[in-house]
Order: C-alpha cells, then sequence, then structure tokens
C-alpha cells in the first residue's frame, strides 16, 4: 500500500492548537465536556484536548458505521453511548472526519434529544464536504479536504494505519 502525506505531523499540531486557541477564546471563564468518538477520533481528542485552557471533562463514546474498507455506508452503530448526564453543560463532540455526514447527524441528534445541554459544537479534524449526503457542516474544522481516502492520525484502511503521526492518503 503506497501512502502519501497529506499534512504532516507538523501541520496537523498546528492546526490542533488554532482550534484550540479559538475554543479558549470562545468558552474562557466556561467549563467543556469534550466527547471524542472512538476509534477514529482518539488522537485528535487528546492532543486537542492538551492545548485547551479551560476545565475540561474528557468522555469517549464508540461508534462504527457499517462499510467496506473505503466507503462508509451511512448506517451507524452504536458501540457504546455511555456518558454522564450533560444537562446544563457546555458539550464539544471531537470526530476524525465528517465525510457523508450521517455520524454526524446521529450524535448531535442524539444529545440533543437525551440532554438539555447548555450548548453542543462539533469539532472534526477532516471534512470531506464533497461527500456529504445529509445537510450537516461542522462548527470547526481543522482541514477541509478532498475525496480522497484518508489514512493515519487515527484514521484507518481496514483496522491499520491509525497510528501515524501524520494524515496521509492511499494513492491508487
Ligand atoms: P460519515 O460518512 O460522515 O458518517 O463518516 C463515518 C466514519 O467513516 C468517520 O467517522 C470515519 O471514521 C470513517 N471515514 C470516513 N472517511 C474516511 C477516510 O477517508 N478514511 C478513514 N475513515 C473514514
Ligand atoms: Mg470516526
Amino acid at each position: 500500500m503506497n501512502i502519501k502525506i497529506l499534512h504532516d505531523e507538523m501541520t496537523v499540531q498546528s492546526g490542533i492548537k488554532d482550534l484550540a486557541q479559538k475554543l479558549n477564546a470562545e468558552y474562557k471563564g466556561k467549563e467543556i465536556v469534550l466527547i471524542g468518538v472512538l476509534k477514529g477520533a482518539v488522537m485528535f481528542t487528546v492532543d486537542l484536548a492538551k492545548f485547551l485552557t479551560m476545565p475540561v471533562k474528557m468522555e469517549f463514546i464508540k461508534l462504527s458505521s457499517y462499510g467496506s474498507n473505503t466507503c462508509s455506508s451511512g448506517k451507524v452503530k452504536a458501540l457504546d453511548l455511555t456518558l454522564p448526564d450533560l444537562s446544563g453543560k457546555n458539550v464539544i463532540i471531537s470526530e476524525d472526519i465528517i465525510d457523508s455526514g450521517h455520524t454526524a447527524k446521529f450524535l448531535i441528534d442524539y444529545i440533543k434529544h437525551n440532554y438539555q445541554v447548555e450548548s453542543l459544537k462539533f469539532c472534526t479534524l477532516l471534512n470531506k464536504k464533497i461527500r456529504r449526503e445529509v445537510d450537516i457542516d461542522s462548527d470547526y474544522s481543522v482541514f477541509e479536504v478532498d475525496d480522497l481516502f484518508l489514512v493515519g492520525y487515527g484514521l484507518d484502511y481496514d483496522g491499520y494505519y491509525r497510528n501515524l503521526p501524520y494524515i496521509g492518503y492511499i494513492e491508487n
């Protein structure tokens, strides 16, 4: 498998730091609950959290979108949605990528339906707008990307490459 670098480690880290600075300004004096979506958003969530300066509680949920290796199916499977009571909280969801948008829509609807949150924002590391099937957008995206299959920094191909410190794409 030939993997080309799209955003190297330094670019990824500085993009995440820029996002953290925006969030630090926006949530100054407030406390947040940062919810990372496993497994893909594990690196992003952890690195983002390290740059945040307000009081943060970290939670993780686990979803999987059934599909082939390189195509998300649009069907979202909740593997673990265990969360504390989010009522009255400022909630930020962190995702690896918005592709079709089904996962993001599912999560936003789920949280709004189950908790009276004070606020809810959606952050994604990567935004693949061209593939959108549902009308949803993130409040913050670190990188806009074309219709490429991306791996690394949490994103996988058949379970592999999540550990790469950079974002790459598979060259055909
Ligand atoms: P959705 O299509 O927006 O629901 O995205 C579903 C999930 O598919 C994302 O959270 C990712 O985990 C995965 N995904 C989408 N595009 C890619 C990609 O280019 N590489 C690796 N995983 C992807
Ligand atoms: Mg994901």
